[in-house]
């Protein structure tokens, strides 16, 4: 082993996310090279998640305070990994899941694990001189090479993800009457990652105004920067992205389409979902998917997540056989991240596509598992942040390196949403042809394989 990428440090402390809230930092040192992450941190998480752990003393930070997990990564994780080589990320991250021992991550913390992976993974790029992104394309050819057979060089090749941008917030993002949690804008017709962005700011904008000028004045942005509206219904919010588009000289459909992030689960209970916006209205799986279709035969809807909740199998496959062949259907808290559930999910022939959040698996090695099982099969992945952000922009270089082809980071107001888009803007210049522009195709549902 190259001494330059045998670790020499690793070192946690407690920072702050996007909510105010404690979250891990891990710097691990090769020698004089160095590298930093932060472990971001969800609000409306899935059941199967990986372990994020918290101290639960009320004395500090009203017991969300992270310094067990700091101390784990100082005292347990710092001493199992110092000496190895930064550069092999499947050995690194094995250690790491070997000492801590538990399937959920639970004893030692996700946030802890995830923590000094990325960490790693930085200082091994720095160590070699790279930049961070080839040193990731360079782990991602690794794990293609020894899963797949010759002739996956294709997967290998780099590219600029499209992006889905949240414009509007609801459920357990904002303080709203919305129920569901994201209405996003997926610029389909931009002929580049930076195109995309411009057009995203003009219908963030154009929205802005119209929400003004409809008298709902004091929107605020929720968590992850999209407006925040007090709007009568769940399908109003709808029509204002809609006309947003349209103020902004757009084709709504062709230049930029509609996603939905539904995040069903939080109000799914006893087998119905219910909506409060809707007077309580309490609707079987059959009749939320029916409305669905109602609204992606009315608005250029091109992509639901978490239409149903994570429990909800038999729905998920009815959701599925209705719309899976138009639309794209993202599980988010269905899966996380987890290869045991993506393959369940292919088994049963559910959803089409798999949002992708490091945290929800806790460690870099797994996650590109995750990555290449969807891809395989079809299912397209989603790169995507978590509502407690940082300056950390590691998703950005981990989408582009991976070919993922969609990227969901927030909206584009508030700076650790920007801090990712800003990077993808760096990654575009410096790669140029490299990695060229995943494209509005990359949304559709692919063939499955047969
Ligand atoms: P979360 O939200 O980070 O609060 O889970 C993001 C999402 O649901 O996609
Ligand atoms: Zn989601």
């Amino acid at each position: 082993m190259q001494d330059e990428t045998r670790i020499t440090t690793v070192r946690a402390r407690q920072v702050l996310d996007s909510r105010g809230k404690p979250t891990v930092e891990v710097e691990v040192t090769c020698g004089e090279a160095h590298g930093r992450a932060i472990a971001p941190s969800g609000a409306s998480t899935g059941r199967f998640e990986a372990c994020e752990l918290r101290d639960g003393d009320n004395q500090r930070y009203a017991g969300q305070g992270v310094l067990q997990a700091v101390a784990n990564v100082n005292n347990v994780l710092a001493p199992a990994v110092i000496g190895l080589d930064a550069r092999d990320q499947r050995s690194l991250d094995q250690r790491l899941i070997e000492t801590d021992g538990t399937d959920d991550k639970s004893r030692l913390g996700a946030n802890a694990i995830l923590g000094v992976s990325l960490a790693a993974a930085h200082a091994a790029a720095a160590a070699q001189r790279m930049p961070l992104v080839r040193h990731l394309n360079r782990l991602w050819g690794q794990l293609v090479d020894s899963e797949s057979a010759a002739g996956a060089d294709d997967m290998c090749q780099m590219s600029m993800p499209l992006p889905m941008v949240n414009m509007i917030s609801g459920g357990l993002h904002a303080g709203g009457q919305l129920d569901f949690q994201d209405y996003l804008i997926i610029p389909v017709g931009a002929a580049s990652y930076s195109e995309a962005l411009e057009w995203i700011v003009d219908v963030y904008r154009k929205l802005g105004s119209l929400l003004r000028d409809a008298g709902h004045e004091g929107y605020l942005v929720g968590d992850e920067g999209g407006y925040g509206p007090k709007l009568p219904d769940n399908e109003s919010a709808l029509s204002f992205v809609v006309q947003a588009i349209e103020c902004a000289g757009r084709e709504a459909g062709d230049d930029i389409a509609i996603g939905l992030d539904v995040a069903s689960t939080h109000f799914f209970r006893d087998g119905a979902y219910y909506l409060k916006s809707e007077s309580g209205a309490n609707l079987s799986a059959a009749e939320l998917t029916q409305r669905f279709v109602e609204w992606a035969n009315r608005y250029p809807i091109v992509s639901i997540e978490d239409g149903l909740a994570e429990d909800d199998w038999d729905g998920w496959k009815t959701l599925t056989e209705a719309l899976g062949d138009r639309l794209q259907l993202l599980g988010d808290d269905l899966f996380t991240t987890n290869v045991t559930r993506i393959e369940e999910g292919i088994r049963r022939g559910v959803a089409n596509s798999v949002l992708i959040k490091l945290n929800q698996v806790g460690s870099l090695w797994e996650t590109l598992q995750a990555i290449y099982l969807s891809r395989q099969a079809g299912y397209r992945p989603v790169v995507s942040a978590r509502s407690g952000e940082t300056e950390d922009a590691t998703i950005a270089d981990l989408a582009v390196a991976t070919a993922a082809g969609q990227i969901k980071i927030g909206s584009i107001a508030r700076s650790e949403r920007l801090a990712k888009y800003n990077q993808l803007l760096r990654l575009e210049d410096q790669l140029g042809n490299e990695a060229p522009f995943a494209g509005g195709d990359i949304v559709r549902p692919a063939q499955r394989p047969t």
